[in-house]
């Protein structure tokens, strides 16, 4: 799919209401991919890089090492011999998948536990382990010709280490998961509600700012300045609502809880399936309100002052 003149986009669909899409942003002297999807759209993504008419593909850039953003690592390496770049601190969720499977599926396996089942299904989202050549920051620039330039994006929130892009030639955002599905049966999860905050209001300074013609995210469809807004709107709200629930959840209880009733009152309360993702969440929400002195926590067991 033709997005402008520079960039292209594969699509693929998660599930009936979840979009997945990659990038191509093509230039003169070189094109790079932006994140690679999951296994099964590599020939999709293949299918891009012809129709962009892409000579050297040099670059594939991974916004954070997510299964749905690194799925096609290994087979696009091989095919095009090119440099995978990835968030400094995110390397090793790229290259081992044990260390992957254990990072993202068991943060807590005393509440839930190994399941053969579960890492089956993510780890074959990706087509195994590829090494990383380029650690990425903030603040780089990278030249595809005289006028074609990405910068670099430090988006951390949703995971601590994400990136995204401004495609400057036609003032194009470009993001893999800095912004959330945040509606849905599903925490999409962020480990930092403080990080994921100070993020939406980035966003929102920089398309204050650049007033972006498109903004591409993995999940939602192509939209523009007006519905970056919107979307920035929902995450900010979605932080809010956890928050609040799980305030009302420790007021309501006769007693100090721990994080496993706290998690599911939270799912149950907000319409949200019992997952890895939304445990991590709430712990990490949990965990800031402690900093913060808004909760108390002695011995796992949590308490509102
Ligand atoms: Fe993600
Ligand atoms: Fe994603």
């Amino acid at each position: 799919m033709k997005i402008n003149e520079k960039v292209f986009a594969a699509k693929t669909m998660l599930s009936d209401t979840t979009p997945l899409h990659t990038f191509l942003v093509k230039g003169k002297d070189f094109s790079v991919l932006i994140d690679s999807g999951v296994a099964t759209m590599f020939g999709d993504i293949v299918g891009v890089v012809e129709q962009s008419k892409s000579s050297d593909i040099r670059f594939l850039f991974n916004t954070h090492p997510h299964a749905d953003h690194i799925g096609s690592n290994r087979q696009l390496k091989e095919k095009y011999g090119l440099l995978v770049a990835a968030p400094v601190g995110s390397e090793r969720w790229i290259e081992d998948m044990e260390y992957h499977y254990e990072q993202f599926c068991l943060p807590f396996p005393e509440i839930l536990p190994h399941s053969d089942e579960t890492k089956r299904d993510i780890l074959g989202l990706m087509d195994g382990g590829s090494k990383v050549d380029l650690s990425v920051t903030e603040g780089m620039t990278v030249r595809l010709d005289g006028e074609t330039q990405l910068t670099t994006l430090a988006l951390s929130g949703h995971m601590m280490y994400e990136i995204g892009f401004i495609e400057h030639s036609t003032n194009t955002l470009i993001l893999g998961d800095a912004i959330t599905l945040y509606e849905g049966d599903l925490f999409p999860g962020h480990f930092s509600p403080k990080q994921y905050r100070a993020t939406v209001k980035k966003l929102g300074e920089l398309n204050r700012k650049h007033r972006f013609n498109q903004v591409l995210t993995a999940h939602f469809e192509p939209t523009d300045s007006e519905g970056l807004n919107k979307h920035l709107l929902g995450v900010h709200h979605m932080i809010d609502q956890v928050d609040w629930t799980i305030h009302q959840i420790l007021s309501e209880a006769a007693e100090p809880l721990s994080l496993e009733p706290i998690w599911r009152a939270v799912c149950e309360r907000m319409g949200r399936i019992f997952e890895f993702r939304g445990l991590a969440m709430v712990h990490g929400h949990l965990s800031e309100a402690v900093q913060d002195g808004r909760i108390l926590q002695v011995d796992g067991l949590y308490t509102v002052r």
